[in-house]
């Protein structure tokens, strides 16, 4: 078993898998957000332009959903780990529906953005949700006449903050991924740069993945029952 202690540079990676015991829907498990939708029509910068009001209708549907769950044992795991290891934590996630941040996480990059915020296509500028009107189908910019759009990384836009995961990448020990498919980039090729730069690896996931190969310690079965024992065991020394 690999040693996590609270010298440990450890860097968390999480995907869909991890809010799936919170109620939200994964992308590609079956009954999945991608069997309902294609992601032409919701998830790219053209869907957008092509069909704005079918765009936010898909974003706040989601966002009322992710309103609705709570952080699981998965997420309040990673809390945990967070307050042990203070500086030496640090924690990427593909997941948009802010349920790091609610468990008490503060040491998160949402490296996809947020469903609680939205960006003006005009000035550029950022704002909550909450201050947007939520009644309308297309919300427009409070600062100038642009329209508002989600504040998501669609397929063909860069992530955000990439600069800050090289470093961590360059950085860490411990490289432990949850609950993603791996089929993302560049989310899906942290794990083989991690490695490549002398990290140990370790994976939580429901079921192995195309890249188990690149993994050192494989722990099968749901998030929010994993997470907890081994974050006991870690802090057990
Ligand atoms: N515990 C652990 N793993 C789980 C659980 C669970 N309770 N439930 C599902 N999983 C696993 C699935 O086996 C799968 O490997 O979580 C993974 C979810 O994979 P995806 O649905 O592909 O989600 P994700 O990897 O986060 O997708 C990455 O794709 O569509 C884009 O931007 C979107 O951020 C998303 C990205």
């Amino acid at each position: 078993m690999i040693k996590v202690t609270p010298d440990t540079r450890l860097l968390v990676l999480t995907g869909a898998g991890i809010s799936a015991e919170s109620g939200l829907k994964t992308f590609r498990d079956s009954g999945g957000l991608w069997e309902n939708h294609s992601l032409e029509d919701v998830c790219t910068p053209e869907a957008f332009a092509r069909d704005p009001r079918l765009v936010w209708r898909f974003y706040q549907r989601r966002r009322e959903q992710a309103e609705q769950a709570v952080p699981n044992p998965g997420h309040l795991a990673l809390a945990r780990l967070e307050t042990w290891l203070g500086g030496n934590f640090s924690l990427i996630t593909q997941n948009v529906d802010g349920l790091h941040s609610a468990a008490g996480n503060t040491r998160v990059i949402e490296m996809h953005g947020s469903l609680a915020y939205c960006l003006c296509t005009c000035c550029g500028a950022r704002f909550p949700m909450r201050e947007v009107d939520p009644g309308s189908d297309l919300p427009s910019c409070p600062k100038c006449p642009g329209v508002l759009r989600p504040d998501i990384v669609w397929f063909g836009e860069f992530p955000h903050r990439m600069e800050e995961i090289d470093q961590l990448l360059h950085s860490c020990d411990v490289f432990l991924v949850i609950g993603t498919s791996g089929v993302v980039y560049p989310a899906a090729g942290f794990v083989m740069t991690a490695r490549y730069l002398g990290a140990k690896t370790i994976a939580v996931n429901l079921n192995p993945t195309e890249r188990n190969h690149l993994i050192d310690e494989f722990h099968q079965g749901p998030a929010g029952e994993i997470l907890p024992r081994l974050v006991d065991q870690w802090m057990a020394g």
